[in-house]
């Protein structure tokens, strides 16, 4: 999908939310095949598009925006696009080495923006900014991120690009039963992505 064929995505949920995590399909330029390429796993979307999501978020709200580390800087622009500062970021260690060029990648980066007022966690409940959780299937994040973020903040709560559905949580994205794709606009169902998911971003 690029930008110019964007259009307001179908089911879009309403909002507004005072919580959002999301986890972008990041498109990369990737080499090869097989199942270490992203997309084999799922539809990516390009930068410009993500940046053009019409973002539901309450004028008081705070973002937990998953990214990559050669994503960093698209993720920024996607966060302020989204009409969010950044504040602070945490790393998750996924406890085993994977694939990569400058670096073997073993972390991935939470990035937190904020809009309007939002305190941070009370001083009791802040935890490290290091997550360690051993990674499972592929682009999976460790839902516990979900529980802190239940602990820190009153809701309504949106997930963007989920994959299952969440208590308590609007969860909207093409794995997510009964939801739709942004595909230029035409809502499809999407199928659950077959075969071995074992190998890592
Ligand atoms: C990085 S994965 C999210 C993984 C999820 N956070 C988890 O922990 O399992 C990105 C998700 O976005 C979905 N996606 C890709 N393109 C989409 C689109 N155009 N509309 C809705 N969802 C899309 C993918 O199918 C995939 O489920």
């Amino acid at each position: 999908m690029s930008g110019s064929e964007y259009a307001p995505p179908p089911c879009w949920p309403s909002g507004p939310f005072r919580c959002i995590v999301a986890d972008p399909p990041w498109e990369y330029r990737e080499s090869g095949g097989g199942n270490r390429v992203v997309s084999a796993h799922y539809p990516t979307m390009t930068t410009d598009d993500i940046c053009a999501l019409p973002v539901p978020a309450a004028d008081d709200a705070v973002l937990y925006l998953w990214a990559t580390a050669p994503k960093l800087e698209e993720a920024l622009r996607v966060l302020t696009a989204w009409g969010f500062r950044y504040k602070t970021h945490a790393v998750w260690d996924k406890e085993i080495i994977g694939m990569g060029y400058w670096f073997r990648g073993q972390h991935e980066l939470l990035l937190v923006g904020t809009r309007g007022k939002v305190k941070a966690p009370a001083q009791e409940l802040r935890v490290s900014s290091v997550i360690r959780e051993r990674r499972t299937v592929h682009s999976r994040k460790p839902e516990l991120v979900q529980d802190m973020i239940e602990r820190w903040f009153p809701g309504p709560r949106l997930e963007l690009f989920a994959r299952r559905p969440r208590e308590n949580w609007t969860c909207w994205g093409n794995e997510v039963e009964a939801n739709a794709a942004l595909t230029g606009g035409v809502a499809r169902t999407v199928q659950p992505l077959v075969g071995s998911l074992e190998s890592e971003t």
